[in-house]
């Protein structure tokens, strides 16, 4: 693995009242260590896990509306407003690697189509051989692990699992234990997924609580939520409509 520790630089912050720094998870992060080749970082919706995961991005070169480093689209690139605010820690220092949002996925391959059009010689090397728009959703993003994610590197993903069917979410599971094992790749996930966050020996940050901590699986809410809906769906229904009936 190769980030050590993620920063914020509380001093350069003037304005606390504005975002990113209204979110309790972002004001109150002082020192983060990754010490995990694989980081989750869980809670509810909008406690600032994109915002933090976009932010080590841009400090990491990578395209903010997702991408390597010499990926230069500009759409919905992002100015990431979290970015100058944190210093990376590295051991080795490495620049390649990706960053990956769910919902950005279909402009960037929009901007492969835009290439391959500017270049003849362009050939999707690394895309699984033609365009992400003739792949399905699902199909596109696996290409994307299977071929371009070959080597040594960090992967920052923000919520893979919206492309994934629960069997591709295993199978990329597996994708993750190879590069890790195999290619001592990192990883930085977003997720809601009680599939993704099972990968065995990972640190996963609940963005719940802020200072930011890390939380055993089974004390995740994507696990607890799914487990109490798996188990026993009926009650669980009953309990979810019961002040519905008028
Ligand atoms: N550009 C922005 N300007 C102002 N507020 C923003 C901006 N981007 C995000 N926010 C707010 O910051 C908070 C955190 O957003 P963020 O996208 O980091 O959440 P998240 O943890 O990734 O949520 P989710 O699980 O829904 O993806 C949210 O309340 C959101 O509305
Ligand atoms: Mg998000």
């Amino acid at each position: 693995m190769f980030l050590r520790r993620v920063t914020l630089l509380k001093e350069k912050i003037t304005d606390f009242q504005t975002y990113p720094f209204t979110i309790a998870a972002i004001r109150e992060l002082e020192s983060l260590p990754i010490d995990h080749p694989v980081t989750f970082f869980v809670g509810e919706n909008g406690t600032g896990k994109s915002t933090l995961l976009e932010a080590i991005a841009y400090q990491c070169g990578f395209n903010t509306a997702g991408g390597g480093r010499n990926h230069a689209h500009e759409v919905d690139s992002s100015d990431a407003a979290l970015g100058d605010f944190i210093r990376l820690s590295w051991m080795p220092k490495i620049t390649q690697g990706f960053f990956l949002r769910a919902e950005s996925f279909y402009h960037f391959a929009t901007y492969l189509d835009q290439l391959a059009k500017d270049d003849p010689k362009f050939d999707y090397q690394g895309y699984g051989g033609k365009s992400l728009h003739q792949q399905s959703h699902g199909e596109s993003f696996l290409s994307l692990f299977l071929n371009r994610f070959g080597g040594k590197g960090i992967y920052l993903l923000d919520e893979p699992e919206a492309a994934l069917s629960p069997a591709r979410q295993l199978t990329f599971l597996r994708i993750i234990h190879q590069l890790v094992s195999e290619k001592n790749a990192q990883f930085i996930i977003a997720t809601h997924s009680p599939i993704l966050l099972g990968y065995p020996n990972a640190n996963i940050y609940s963005f719940d609580s802020a200072p930011i901590a890390s939380i055993n699986y089974e004390d995740t809410e994507p696990y607890q939520l799914t487990k109490l809906f798996l188990n026993r769906r009926d009650k669980f229904l009953e309990e979810l409509f019961r002040d519905d009936e008028e």
